[in-house]
Formats: C-alpha cells, sequence, structure tokens
C-alpha cells in the first residue's frame, strides 16, 4: 500500500468509527471544516489534557488561562495580522483555481529533492555496502546539478519573500516551468497578498468601528492578559502562561484532512524571559517538547526538526517540529523566540505599560518571549496515521489495530459478556457500573467475540474483559491486550487496579 492510499484509508476509518466527519455533512459538506464524532472527541480531550498536564501541572512556573475569541480589534492592528497575515496567492486563467504562490514552489522544491533521493537510493543498491552516500551526493554531476539548483531557488524564493517582492515570486514560477496541476498549462495571474482573517460585526454597529476578527492565533489572548497574570498570580520571571483553544484562518489552500483547516484548535505557551537569556529557553523548549512527543512511544525518526529559513521581522530564532505524515514531513510545532516585539506593540498601542519588575536589580523591563504552539487537530493527525495498521497475524488472517498510544485511547476497556444470555449481560453491567467510575467503557454484546476484538482493536481500545461461564464460579475475568493479544484471567477485583496502573496519565507525564 503507497501513502496516498494509506492517507485515504485512515480518513474512510475515522470516519466509519466515529472519530472525524465532514462538517454540514447532510448539506455536502463545508469546505476544510471538520466535526470531531463520538471517539475523535474523546481522542482529542485526552491529548488536550496530556499537553495541557504537561505544560502546567509539571512546571511550576506556567499557569493556564482561557481568553475569549473575540478581541479588541486593534489587538490585531498591534500583533501585525491586519496588515500582514497574508499569503501570496495566484489564479491560473484557464483551470480558474487559486493556489498559494510559495506552495507552488516549496512543492516544486521537493520534487527535486525526490529526484536526489531516488539517485541516492539506485546508487546505493548499484554499490551495495562499499557505498558512501555523502561521497555521492558531493560528487555525482547529476545531484550536484539538482543541488545547486535548489539552493539557488530556495536563496531567491527567500530573498523574494523577505523583501515582499511578489512579482519575483511570480518569476520563479514561470522560470521553473510550474504547471497549474489542474489545466496542466503555466497561464498565471500576478501574485498578491491575501488576508487569512475571518471577520464579523460585533453588536448593531455595522461600520468599520464594529468590525471584529475571528483570532487566528491563541496567542494574542496570552499577550494581552501579561500584566493580569504576572500580577494577581504573582508569578516570578522566568514563568509560562497557556492555553488551548479555537482558532480561525481563511486558508486558501485547505487540503489534507485536519491537516490544514479554517477552524482548528491550537496549544499554545507564551515563556516570558529576562531579556539576554531567550537562547537558552529557546534551547530548553525544544529539548523539552521533542521529550513530549517521543514519551507518546512514536519512533523518533517520524520527527525533525527544521529550522525557519525565513525569520519573521520579529523573531531572533524559529524552528518547527515536523512529523512524518502519510503526505510527506510537515510542520507540526512551531517553537519561536518571539523577542519583546508583542509586548512592546501591546504597549504601543494600547497606551498602558506592559513591563515586569525585577526586585533584585530595581528594574523594569519588558520580558521577552519564547513560545511553543502546536496544532491540537494535527497532533490527533499525526497520532492517528501513525497508529493505524493493518497487520497479518500467525495463523494466515489480518486484523485493523489502531495503536494509538494506550493513555490516550478514547475507550479504555471493552466489557464482554461471552453470549447474551445465561446472566453474562447483568454481570458485564455490574462490572462495567464499577470501572466506568475510573474510565472510559463500552459495552458490546453483538456477535462473536473474536468479531468484538477486531472492532475494539479498530478503535485503539487497549484492554477487552470477557465475562464468561467461570466468571460465577470464581468472579475472574479474561483480559486480553490490544497490542500483544495475550490474554489471561484475573479476579474482577484487580481489573481497575490493573487498568489504573497501565493506563494513567502520570505513564506519559514521567517522561518529560
Ligand atoms: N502563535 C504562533 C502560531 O500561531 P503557526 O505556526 O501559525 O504559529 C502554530 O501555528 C501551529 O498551529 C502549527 O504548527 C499547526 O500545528 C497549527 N496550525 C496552524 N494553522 C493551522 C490550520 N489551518 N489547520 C490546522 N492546524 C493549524
Amino acid at each position: 500500500m503507497n501513502q496516498e492510499e494509506l492517507f485515504k484509508k485512515i480518513i474512510s476509518h475515522a470516519k466509519e468509527y466515529g472519530f472525524i466527519f465532514p462538517s454540514s455533512e447532510v448539506y455536502d459538506g463545508l469546505a476544510a471544516v471538520y466535526d470531531y464524532g463520538q471517539l475523535g472527541s474523546l481522542l482529542k480531550n485526552n491529548i488536550r489534557e496530556y499537553w495541557w498536564k504537561s505544560m502546567v501541572q509539571l512546571h511550576e512556573n506556567i499557569v493556564g488561562i482561557d481568553s475569549a475569541i473575540f478581541m479588541h480589534p486593534s489587538i490585531w492592528k498591534a500583533s501585525g495580522h491586519v496588515d500582514a497575515f497574508n499569503d501570496p496567492l495566484i489564479d491560473n486563467k484557464d483551470s480558474k483555481k487559486r493556489y498559494r504562490a510559495d506552495v507552488l514552489i516549496e512543492e516544486h522544491l521537493a520534487k527535486i529533492e525526490d529526484k536526489i533521493n531516488k539517485e541516492v537510493e539506485k546508487a546505493a543498491k548499484r554499490f551495495g555496502e562499499t557505498f558512501d552516500s555523502a561521497m555521492f551526493i558531493s560528487t555525482n554531476p547529476r545531484v550536484v546539478e539538482y543541488k545547486n539548483k535548489l539552493e539557488s531557488i530556495k536563496t531567491r524564493f527567500a530573498k523574494a519573500l523577505n523583501e515582499n517582492n511578489l512579482a519575483d515570486v511570480k518569476t520563479i514560477i514561470e522560470e521553473e516551468g510550474i504547471a497549474c496541476p489542474v489545466s496542466g498549462t503555466r497561464n498565471w495571474t500576478d501574485v498578491r497578498q491575501f488576508n487569512l482573517m475571518f471577520s464579523t460585526q460585533m453588536g448593531s454597529v455595522t461600520d468599520d468601528a464594529g468590525t471584529i476578527f475571528l483570532r487566528p492565533e491563541t496567542a494574542q489572548g496570552i499577550f494581552v492578559n501579561f500584566l493580569n497574570v504576572y500580577k494577581t498570580g504573582r508569578m516570578k520571571i522566568p514563568f509560562g502562561i497557556a492555553q488551548t483553544g479555537k482558532a480561525f484562518r481563511n486558508e486558501i489552500v485547505a487540503r489534507q484532512f485536519i491537516f490544514r483547516m479554517r477552524e482548528f484548535e491550537q496549544m499554545e505557551m507564551q515563556f516570558f524571559v529576562k531579556p539576554g537569556e531567550e537562547m537558552k529557553w529557546f534551547e530548553y523548549w525544544k529539548a523539552t517538547r521533542k521529550k513530549w512527543h517521543l514519551s507518546l512511544g512514536i519512533p523518533e525518526s517520524k520527527y525533525r526538526f527544521h529550522d525557519h529559513e525565513k525569520l519573521a521581522h520579529y523573531a531572533n530564532a524559529a524552528t518547527d517540529i515536523e512529523f512524518e505524515f502519510p503526505f510527506g514531513f510537515k510542520e507540526l510545532e512551531g517553537i519561536h523566540s518571539r523577542t519583546d516585539f508583542d509586548l512592546n506593540q501591546h504597549q504601543k498601542f494600547s497606551g498602558k505599560k506592559l513591563q515586569y519588575f525585577d526586585s533584585e536589580t530595581n528594574e523594569s523591563y519588558v520580558p521577552y518571549v519564547v513560545e511553543t504552539s502546536i496544532g491540537l487537530d494535527r497532533t490527533f493527525l499525526a497520532i492517528l496515521s501513525y497508529a493505524y495498521s493493518e497487520e497479518k497475524l500467525e495463523d494466515g488472517s489480518e486484523r485493523m489495530v489502531l495503536r494509538i498510544p494506550p493513555v490516550l485511547s478514547p475507550i479504555k476497556v471493552a466489557v464482554l459478556p461471552l453470549v447474551k444470555r445465561d446472566g453474562m449481560p447483568e454481570k458485564a453491567h455490574e462490572i462495567m457500573d464499577v470501572l466506568k467510575l475510573d474510565f472510559m467503557c463500552q459495552y458490546d454484546e453483538k456477535d462473536t467475540v473474536g468479531r468484538r476484538y477486531r472492532r475494539q482493536d479498530a478503535i485503539g481500545t487497549p484492554y477487552c474483559i470477557t465475562i464468561d461461564q467461570q466468571t460465577f464460579e470464581d468472579n475472574t475475568v479474561t483480559i486480553r491486550e490490544r497490542d500483544s493479544m495475550k490474554q489471561e484471567r484475573i479476579p474482577v477485583s484487580q481489573i481497575s487496579n490493573l487498568v489504573l496502573e497501565k493506563l494513567h496519565i502520570k505513564n506519559l507525564l514521567s517522561h518529560n
């Protein structure tokens, strides 16, 4: 199965089992908006809870807030979003399709990179064990030519973006012969900027004064509460403020399922530090966030750091944690050193001082900020795409299993009476009534027990317990573990402790 097929399977699996539905489906859907179903919302809540606890509960100097989505419109002027939260867009005159010009160029660059990788793979096969890939890459004429081309486009592209030179962005597209994937032609309009913020009207005022924006990031809600939290929480620098919540962006190219949506959820943390110490904290948060991802049990090879080539004007360092989705390595989380830009801007626009008083030096200053910003939906997709696996079993049969990190699984225990009679359903409910006080359980009595195991595998349930005739004799049940499929008999009185011990969130938190 190739990656494209895999991705299609993940999307249909997510729908079939109640993880994710297209929004407004009975009205044929709404582009790039999705709803989380009965299992998806549980998984999403569990991911959010894990992030929140790892930030707020594990760090004495980080507190959490929940700011409103609607904010004073001047905030978006101050933050630069009104003037510069733009994507360069371009239309193909024949297909009438609209694209992000930067994405067209990035995809073109990825194709050149693919060509290099193919040459290296071919040579590795040809030369066998003696193959020296570094030597090959630096000397093979064809690879060197591709590499030079790649570098020169990258440099020119970064310069054009930095200087907001949209004419040159178009020239790159033309000179590289980039064609519209739909019409196949190179008949392009000029490149122009498009602001990604959604706006609406507040109250009964319908002129510009009543226009407010749906927040495109949760971070600004943190910046404008800096003083409130610092004063009321008696915070000492360095300290952080975390929050999770919805953000909205009118994405031009919204594709790849829940990877890029118009309404999505962010989990952000702004860490306020003394100016001059930001690089130390930037490195600290890079390492800390990497550990968080690895604690999920997903192999390290699925992640990589990608330092920004084009730094935003306010940042002095920025990196992305990329994840290998079925459509390649893509940004999952951003870690940015944002200097004192945001607080300074809000001081300027609000006329209020947003400063920290250092009682040791008797000095006031505007703190610098290191931010960690991760998409909840993208984390969901990363976990789902890693978890999806089709396995061949020893007896030749196949099973589909979602290897979701067990602590995050939507349903922790499935309670299954072996048959639908002989008092087993009643006994199963009796046991479930106790277990459900501790965790999410699901009762299932339909079909053979084997088929029920498969259904639970397909939604990632770590444990199934089966009630049978012996349960009435010695008060034991069979417990089956998802990944190993091993079964053992345990007393009913031990189920809760066993499951709690294995699936307590502290099993993840302790790896932070
Ligand atoms: N405050 C910084 C900030 O918002 P960003 O890189 O624009 O930075 C942070 O966004 C994270 O939010 C991304 O790494 C991604 O995981 C998520 N994200 C951004 N746009 C998204 C979209 N349209 N759909 C889903 N997730 C998105």
